[in-house]
This record gives C-alpha cells, structure tokens and sequence, in this order.
C-alpha cells in the first residue's frame, strides 16, 4: 500500500508543493495551495499492483475511415461553431464566465436534441431540479423530454447513464462541482476536476455519447481548475460577451474534428439565447451618419466577416500628460498608430486626450483595424465627417505604410451586402472584383490622412503643443 501521505497542489497550474506556502513558485499566484492526498491525487504514481499488459492489434494510417458522424442540434451557430454538430463519443468543454450564459445555451441545446428524438441528460451539480425547470420554462422548452439530474457524484451519474439507453448527449454542469469516490480531496480541487473529467470522458467513449462539461473561468479568463482538462477533451469552446451588452460570442479555442477559428453570436434576451445570424448589423445598430471620428471596420471574426464602428474622440487636453483611453481594442497599438501619425503624416496629437471606443462592446484583435482607428482619430481630430457609407481595413506598419491584409474578398463582399458604397484598403491586397463598391487602393497612410484633411474644418496642426515646445 502506498503511504497516504499529503501534498499541496496548486489549483491554478497544478504543480504539487511538499509543503504548505502562501505563493506558488511555479504560476507566481497568491494563495492556491490545497492540501490534497497523494496516494489518490495528481502526485499519486501508477499502483504497486503489477499487471502483465495484453497484445493490442497495430494498424497502419491507410485504411478504412468514415468522417466522425454529427449530431446536429439544430442551433446553427453552436453547429456552427462545433464543426457541424456534436461528435458521438467525443468530449467538450465549454468555459465562460459565471452568468454569461453557459447554462442557458445547453439547455436551449439540449431541448433543440430532445425535440428531434435524440436521449438527452441535462446533470446539474449547481442548480436544484426546479432551478433548472424554471429557466427551461423561461425559455419554453419545458415541454422537450431532457431528462433531469440534480447529482455531483461522478460514480452516481455513470451507474445511472448506464442503467438506461445511452444518450446521444449527457451535460455536466459544472466539472467543478462534480467528485469522485476514487479521490480523497474536496470537490473543486485539481485531483477531483480532473479524475471526474477522466471518468467521464471514459465513460462518452464507451457509449458513444457527447459530453459536454461546463467549467467556470477564473478571474484572468482561464477554465478553474488544471489546464489538463483542456486537454483531455476534443473540443473547448469559450463563451464571452461583455458586461453591460447582450451580445455573446461563441468561439472555439481547441476543435479535433472541425475548424478552431469559427465563431458563433448569440443575443441575450428575456426568452434565452437569441441566434445572431448577421452580426454586422449588431454593431452597426447604433450608427449615426456622418460624425466626426467614426470609421466603419470590415474586419473578420474567426471566418465571419464583421462590420464593426470605430469612434475617436480627440480633445484639447489640460493635462501635462494627456489621457489615452481604449474599449474594445488594444492599447499600446493605439500608442503605435498615434506615434505614426505624428512621425510619418504630420499629424500631432500630443496635445490632446484620445479615446477609442468599439461600438456595441465588441472587442477587436486584428491588427487590420489599424487603418479604421487612423482614420477615426484623423476625422476626429480635424472634426471633419469620413466619406458616408465606406469601410477601411488594412495594417499599418511603423514606416507609414500599408500592409495588405487577408480575406479583402470577404470583408468587401460583406461591406456590399450591407449597403456600403466605398472601401479604403491597403494596396495589394487580393485583387477582387466587388459590384457596386467603389474600391480605393493607398499605399501609405499619409495618403489616407491627406485625402481626409483636404478641406477641414480646422487646422490639423496642433498649435497649442507647438507652442510647449
Ligand atoms: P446562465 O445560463 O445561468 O449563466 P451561466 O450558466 O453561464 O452562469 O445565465 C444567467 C444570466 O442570463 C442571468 O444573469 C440571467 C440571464 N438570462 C436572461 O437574460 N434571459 C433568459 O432567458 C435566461 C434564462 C437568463
Ligand atoms: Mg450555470
């Protein structure tokens, strides 16, 4: 028997200490030691028992395969986002933060499943049955037959999915609520996330079913609990959105059987989730014509293209440091695009406070949104209106100029769709024929900066900073 003895795992990045101790060396995080046992934990070795292992049959990689068969759920973004439909047999995190909605769109999914005859157990370890029937009700599904279960007791769950037919998809909301006999920590706890997720994972490939496991985030926006789940699983989905705004983002971060780079968009309402099948329109929606320091992003999400407004405000500063906010975007690549604005196009603004905001909440990490924030910040500052109805996208690099950027064809098809007449992108991008666009080439972004400024209401020389100097 091996000794029982005790170890302190982190429960932030799972490294075992021998002791107790207020930071973990290894993550650098404060107070995520938990005492676990080893014989049973994430320390814990393979048993002294010795087995004599059994031949298993080798096979070479040219041979008889069948695409993975999906289970549709008839949720066209989470379809969408999955490949196609759940996997049988295959596991699938989904992490998010608490209140953001997880719980709502498996139930909405689960119903969806129910509703086409597919077995369907919902296991809720967080809420009562009659928490779980109430939101169904509010959603209107109530009707679905999902089968309920109010249990955390990974051994409880198994015994009981397989007492009856297997399900094509079994819910386990969350993974940090669930425990397993076989480990002596308290649920939540490394050992435990993980011996559960193992035991579940085990038990989807034996029957064919889908499991999905809700994990929660923590406060840098990781799923609690160890990394190594991440990697059990075939797919990890995150679902984000931000606080004050109803819309949600479904996106993949890991896929073994489909693309990682799709997304999904989702709208909460007071009846669930709501399919967002344009998004543009979502953060178009508040849209004022021609003001001053807003400029129309084409940009692409996953393999979505989105139309996104970009706003700049730049005020006269007072302070001997001027303000730079952001929402929605990088801050230090704002730095960038300000330092080549003043050094490459004459245009100074270190003298004003610049704010940048993202229309609608959403956030942007292309880099080719570059030229839209240029633009903005241009028109903003010269209080002049862009060109009506025209979307920019390209790359700024530090010398001024323009770098092309991929999928010109897509986000100008989708400029099209929604009504815009005119785009300013970088030259060389793919050559495309775009109908009812008239399409502006530049090559640097004084050339954006003088075709903007040429009759301003102001003058775009920032005299009051000249003066400092
Ligand atoms: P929930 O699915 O419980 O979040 P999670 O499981 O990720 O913690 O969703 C909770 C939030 O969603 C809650 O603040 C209320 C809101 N909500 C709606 O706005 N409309 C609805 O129809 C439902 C069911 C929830
Ligand atoms: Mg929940």
């Amino acid at each position: 028997m091996a000794k029982n003895r005790i170890t302190f795992i982190c429960q932030n990045c799972g490294a075992v200490h021998p002791r107790w101790e207020g930071r973990c060396d290894s993550c650098g995080e404060w107070n995520t030691l938990a005492e676990e046992s080893e014989a049973s934990g994430v320390g814990a070795g393979p048993g002294r028992k010795q087995r004599k292992g059994r031949v298993v049959p080798m096979e070479l990689l040219d041979g008889d395969t069948k695409d993975s068969p999906r289970v549709e759920t008839n949720v066209a973004e989470l379809d969408r986002v999955t490949g196609g439909g759940f996997v049988p047999g295959s596991a699938l995190l989904l992490g998010g933060d608490p209140g953001i909605g997880k719980s709502t769109l498996l139930m909405q999914a689960s119903a969806a499943l129910a509703q086409r005859g597919h077995g369907v157990v919902y296991v809720s370890g967080e809420e009562a049955v009659a928490q779980v029937r109430l939101r169904a009700q509010r959603l209107g599904v109530a009707s679905q037959p999902v089968q309920l279960v109010a249990e955390t007791n990974v051994e409880n769950i198994v015994t009981t999915l397989e007492a009856g037919k297997p399900p094509a998809l079994v819910v386990l909301d969350s993974i940090q609520t669930l425990w397993t006999d076989t480990v002596e920590s308290a649920p939540g706890t490394v050992s435990q996330v993980r011996s559960s997720a193992q035991a579940m994972i085990r038990y989807a490939k034996q029957s064919g079913a889908t499991i999905v496991l809700v994990g929660h985030v923590t406060k840098d926006g990781q799923i609690a609990g160890p990394r190594v789940v991440e990697h059990m699983v075939d797919a990890v989905l995150y679902f984000e959105g931000e606080a004050g705004h109803h819309f949600r983002i479904l996106r993949t971060v890991k896929n073994r059987f489909g693309p990682t780079d799709e997304i999904g968009v989702f709208e909460m309402s007071d009846k669930g989730l709501r399919q967002v099948s344009n998004p543009s329109e979502l953060f178009l929606g508040e849209r004022h014509k021609a003001a001053p320091g807003a400029a129309v992003f084409a940009g692409i999400e996953g393999r979505r293209p989105v139309l996104v407004e970009i706003q700049a405000l730049v005020a006269q500063s007072s302070l001997g440091t001027p303000r730079r906010a952001v929402v929605g975007w990088d801050s230090s690549r704002l730095a960038m695009i300000l330092a080549v604005l003043e050094a490459h196009c004459g245009v100074r603004l270190g003298g004003h406070d610049v704010y940048l905001n993202v229309a609608g909440g959403f956030r942007i990490k292309e880099p080719a949104a570059d030229l839209a924030v240029a633009a903005a910040l241009v028109s903003s500052l010269a209080n002049k209106p862009l060109t009506e109805n025209s979307v920019y996208f390209g790359e700024v690099s530090l010398s001024g100029h323009l770098r092309p950027v991929s999928q010109a064809a897509g986000r100008l098809k989708e400029a099209g769709k929604l009504g815009f007449d005119r785009a300013t992108y970088a030259k060389g991008s793919e050559v495309v024929k775009a109908p009812g666009l008239k399409l502006d080439t530049i090559t640097t972004l004084a050339d954006l900066v003088v075709e903007l400024i040429s009759g301003a209401a102001e003058p775009l020389r920032d005299d009051a900073d000249a003066g400092k100097e």
